[in-house]
């Protein structure tokens, strides 16, 4: 079976958490510091605050922007349901945007009629490794008096305009789930340049102090911290990057040269200021269920695009294919490709 996706982890990992064995610190340190520098290299980034996943990354950038109760926050209309419930457990509303045709991330045209004295803030989300257009976000954002935070959980190593996303808003979130670009099993990052939003998070995800070890509590905080195992894998991850991100490039490559021309499968339009990081390579087919049936009977996985927040079971009241690992062999991504040909008898 080829499957959709699947973690590049060797010895490489190993070797970086035989540190954290041998230390036997386990709980956030040195590592975890590593990691935190690591990502404000790769991002350019002032602060990079690693806490316990992407989810708790978005609800710790709420709080810190004073968002709540009575409080409305734009966010996609297609993306994963954290980008929403993140919104819901800081207590404020979260509002649904229409997404664009072509790129399938916010579309800020829609969102001007869903402005009203409630609305706080934007949430762009990075949707399958290219950018929201950040230049549209941020003037929008401007005009309404909106803080942006970006949901760049699927954005780890994805430019726009030469930036890394993430950094654009007033704060950006990272996640290092098992199926991202890098991984840390479960894992977050917040992005932020300023020093007193950073302090606030770092509080929110440190009982309400400091620094540990401390036992009067000037603020109510949580815990949302990472772990020295996690940022060992993270470390070991991020020594492969770009290697990932090379590999993913000729992966999406072969795919366009090998299915471009077909008039019922269509690849997503990447916005010629991104440079992508292809989480998925995403198709638009005008057959889905029977193709995804076919592709399953010859033993390759794909997945739809993620189902509209307004038609969620879960919000009451208020499609397309993919599939890339770092791993996948050419010999797969061949049987992909002559399958996909031979359903539409090319
Ligand atoms: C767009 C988006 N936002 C938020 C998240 C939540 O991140 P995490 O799983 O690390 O909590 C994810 C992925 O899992 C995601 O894809």
């Amino acid at each position: 079976m080829i499957i959709q996706i699947q973690p590049w982890i060797d010895e490489l990992e190993l070797s970086e958490l035989k540190k954290v064995v041998d230390s036997t610190f386990v709980t956030e340190h040195d590592l975890t510091e590593e990691f935190e520098a690591m990502t404000r290299e790769l991002t350019g980034s002032k602060h990079a605050l690693a806490v316990c996943n992407g989810t708790m990354a978005l609800f710790c950038c709420l709080k810190a922007l004073n968002i709540g109760p009575g409080d409305e926050v734009i966010v996609p209309n297609m993306t994963f349901i954290a980008t929403a419930n993140a919104v819901i457990l800081a207590g404020a509303k979260p509002i649904f945007c229409e997404i664009r045709e072509d790129t399938f991330c916010i579309d800020t045209g829609r969102a001007e009629e869903l402005v009203n004295e409630n609305t706080r803030a934007i949430i762009p989300v990075h949707l399958y490794g290219q950018s929201a257009d950040m230049d549209e976000v941020i003037s929008f954002a401007r005009k309404h008096d909106l803080k942006v935070i970006e949901d760049a959980a699927q954005g780890v190593g994805v430019r726009f305009n030469g930036r890394h996303t993430g950094t654009f808003g007033e704060m950006g979130i990272l996640s290092y789930y098992g199926n991202k670009t890098i991984t840390t099993g479960e894992g977050g990052m917040i992005l932020t340049d300023d020093d007193a939003l950073a302090r606030i998070c770092y509080r929110l995800k440190n009982h309400g102090r400091d620094a540990k070890g401390i036992f009067i509590h000037e603020h109510i905080g949580f815990n949302f911290s990472f772990t020295e195992m996690q940022a060992a894998v993270g470390i070991a991850q991020m020594k492969k990057l770009s290697a990932i991100i090379q590999k993913k490039k000729e992966i999406y490559q072969r795919y366009m040269d090998e299915l471009s021309g077909l008039e019922r499968f269509r690849p997503v339009h990447i916005d010629e200021r991104c440079e992508p990081v292809f989480w998925f390579t995403s198709f638009l087919s005008d057959d889905t269920d029977e193709l995804a049936k076919f592709l399953l009977e010859n033993g390759i996985q794909t997945r739809r695009f993620f189902y509209p927040l307004h038609l969620q079971p879960c919000y009451k009241e208020i499609d397309g294919l993919a599939a890339s690992s770092y791993l996948l062999q050419e010999s797969e991504q061949d049987l992909v490709i002559e399958k996909i040909k031979e359903f539409y008898r090319v």
